[in-house]
């Protein structure tokens, strides 16, 4: 059964970030993006309110998330007037290859908005958005898996960071990971996003490979060949704005 969401108590300030100035933790909820979401929660712009557990995370497409041992579910408050929701998976899913490259792992961005390691997924980014009073309301959610221990039937495509080899509790990956993603959230407004969209384009996983994108009864083949001006996907020449990436196996 679905507990009712709780309320957050705040664990940590960081009054010079925009993004986790406040970090506010949970025990349990049922959904950090749904409980974030409250408008009578008093949550305010770049608060993250991460959680012990979540009883019904959702992933995309309305799948259910499931946060085990060792899981860092959380998410991110937004309001902003200029935003394009769909940049914004990308955007994070960048802060966090960049805090991995210098822990010398090679994570790669797995359009629309995963994290892959080794060839595994090491993290989900769900981003929800509304208008209201004129400005964007928008919640990224992210499941991020720090130290989770995979059954046998999941070790095949999901991977933890501490498999390869990083040994943190959830707590300290996001104590770790904040200050990328305030950074790269800030480089965005303060350089747009060209710059950041060739960074991203080079970690993008598969480029240059036979993938397909499928998206409801819809399947596109075609080479990966990187992002618009808005993120969409270029599949050779065609553009892409959602779906889900298949590689095409060589063999
Ligand atoms: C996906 O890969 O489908 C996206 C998964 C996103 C999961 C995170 S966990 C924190 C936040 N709360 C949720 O209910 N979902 C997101």
């Amino acid at each position: 059964m679905t507990k009712p969401n709780a309320s957050a108590v705040l664990s940590s300030e960081y009054p010079d970030r925009e993004i986790g100035r406040r970090v506010l933790f949970v025990a349990s909820c049922g959904s950090t993006n749904d409980l974030l979401a409250d408008p009578g929660g008093g949550y305010v712009h770049g608060d993250v309110l991460w959680a012990g557990e979540q009883t019904a995370g959702r992933g995309r497409y309305g799948r259910s998330w499931v946060s085990p041992a060792g899981a860092l579910p959380f998410s991110i408050l937004l309001t902003t007037r200029e935003a394009q929701p769909q940049k914004l998976p990308l955007l994070f899913a960048l802060g966090l290859v960049r805090w991995l490259e210098m822990k010398k792992l090679a994570a790669a961005i797995k359009w629309p908005n995963d994290v892959y390691l080794d060839g595994k997924k090491l993290c989900g980014i769900l981003t929800e958005s509304r208008m209201e009073n004129g400005a964007w309301r928008l919640i990224v959610g992210v499941g991020l898996n720090v130290a989770v221990a995979f059954p046998p039937e999941l070790a095949g495509t999901a991977i933890s960071l501490r498999e390869a080899g990083l040994e943190l509790d959830p707590a300290a990956a996001l104590a770790e990971l904040l200050p990328h993603l305030d950074a790269v959230w800030r480089e965005y407004h303060q350089r747009g996003w060209t710059a950041l969209r060739d960074q991203i384009e080079f970690r993008l996983l598969w480029r240059g490979e036979a993938v397909t994108v499928r998206e409801g009864d819809r399947t596109l083949g075609g080479t990966l060949r990187g992002l618009d001006a808005d993120g969409n996907l270029f599949l050779d020449e065609t553009v892409v704005r959602a779906g889900e990436l298949v590689r095409v196996s060589s063999g």
